[in-house]
């Protein structure tokens, strides 16, 4: 089958696409004959050595996909053969086939095509636990996120209004911003000019935002520490800038705040059930036409090294998408 390979560390550069065999599914998996594959910060990470992840050479990144099952392992009693599914295989997606643990697949509704749906999973679901189920966010506060058109941050503004809170998206661009208004957000900050703190405080009339979304880090995440209200919570969600911080405490003290990671694929490790119940949720939401999943890019899977090449220069904007046989 034809895969991108990953044989060294390195930039998108150093990735190449090749035959290499199908697998086949062990006790437990679904084999998934791709359709789709979602473009993940991650990926840009996994293939330079710096994820938490580190498979042995080579190996195939992409670790969101849809398609249609195409072989079912021992035991899997959850799909069938040709049910339109989506799956989490943490690496292997970028490929015509991939095996996934049955527990990380999940039907999709017929009206969903499957670039929506390979686009779906991982940025809804993150925003969604990460603003109601972690951080308690409520109708009438006040949200902030940073990296707000990227793939996690454009789908915390839409769950955030969805939620009733007052939406101040963060982006570094007037179009990145343009299309987070485009999405409900109620104010806009473009923080490669504009003073974070000084808006935060101008716009909720000096007290600062109630919850703070994370994706960023660095400056960004001080920002966040000085913009943030009494009683505030900071979500930590990732580390696009590169850099990571530590968070002084005798701020955490004196305002009275909460600074809590939240990590998606963990879930899967400890608590599935929650992501089954946000992934139904999501669903009905996007059934009822209440979200706008937002694809910049729709490319072939021989062009993955120049998707991620993009979203390492912070040109895409909501998700990215790599089809197969298109
Ligand atoms: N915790 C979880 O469960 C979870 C789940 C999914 C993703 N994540 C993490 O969340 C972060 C964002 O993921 P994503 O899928 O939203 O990525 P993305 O689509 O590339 O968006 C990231 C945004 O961060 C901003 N940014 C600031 N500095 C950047 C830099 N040096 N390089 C690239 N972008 C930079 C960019 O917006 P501006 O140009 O407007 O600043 C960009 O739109 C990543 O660290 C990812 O690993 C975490």
């Amino acid at each position: 089958m034809k895969a991108v390979l990953c044989t060294e560390w390195g930039g998108p550069g150093k990735l190449s696409v090749g035959d290499t065999d199908p697998p086949s599914p062990a006790a437990g998996e679904v084999v998934i004959d791709v359709k789709a594959a979602g473009v993940n910060f991650a990926d840009t990470l996994i293939i330079q050595g710096t994820y938490q992840l580190r498979p042995d050479f080579p190996f195939i990144p992409g670790l969101e996909v849809a398609g249609t099952v195409a072989e079912l392992g021992a035991g899997v009693d959850t799909v069938s053969i040709g049910d339109r599914v989506v799956g989490i295989p943490n690496i292997g997606a970028f490929a015509e086939r991939v095996a996934v643990k049955a527990a990380a697949v999940v039907p999709i509704p017929e009206a969903m095509d499957f670039e929506t749906a390979a686009s779906f999973a991982v940025a809804y679901s993150t925003s969604h636990m990460a603003l109601g189920y972690r951080a308690g966010l409520k109708a009438g506060e006040t949200l902030m996120v940073f990296g707000a058109a990227g793939g996690v941050g454009l789908t915390a503004v839409e769950i955030g209004k969805i939620m009733g809170a007052q939406v101040i998206a963060c982006a570094g661009t007037r179009e990145k911003l343009d299309l987070c208004a485009a999405r409900g957000a109620d104010h806009v900050v473009n923080y490669s000019g504009e003073d974070i703190r000084e808006r935060v405080k101008e716009i909720t009339g000096g007290k600062g935002a109630d919850v703070i979304y994370d994706p960023v880090g660095g400056e960004a995440f001080e920002a966040a520490m000085r913009s943030v209200n009494w009683e505030g919570r900071i979500i930590v969600i990732g580390f696009a800038s590169g850099d990571f911080n530590r968070a002084r405490t005798n701020i955490l003290l004196v305002k009275n705040i909460a600074v809590m990671g939240f990590y998606w694929g963990s879930y899967s490790m400890h608590r599935p059930s929650a992501i089954g119940e946000s992934m139904t949720e999501l669903v009905h939401m996007w059934e009822a036409g209440r979200l706008k999943p937002h694809i910049s890019h729709t490319m072939p899977l021989e062009r993955a090294g120049d998707a991620l090449a993009l979203m390492m220069d912070r040109k895409s904007t909501g998700k990215m998408v790599l089809t197969v046989g298109a």
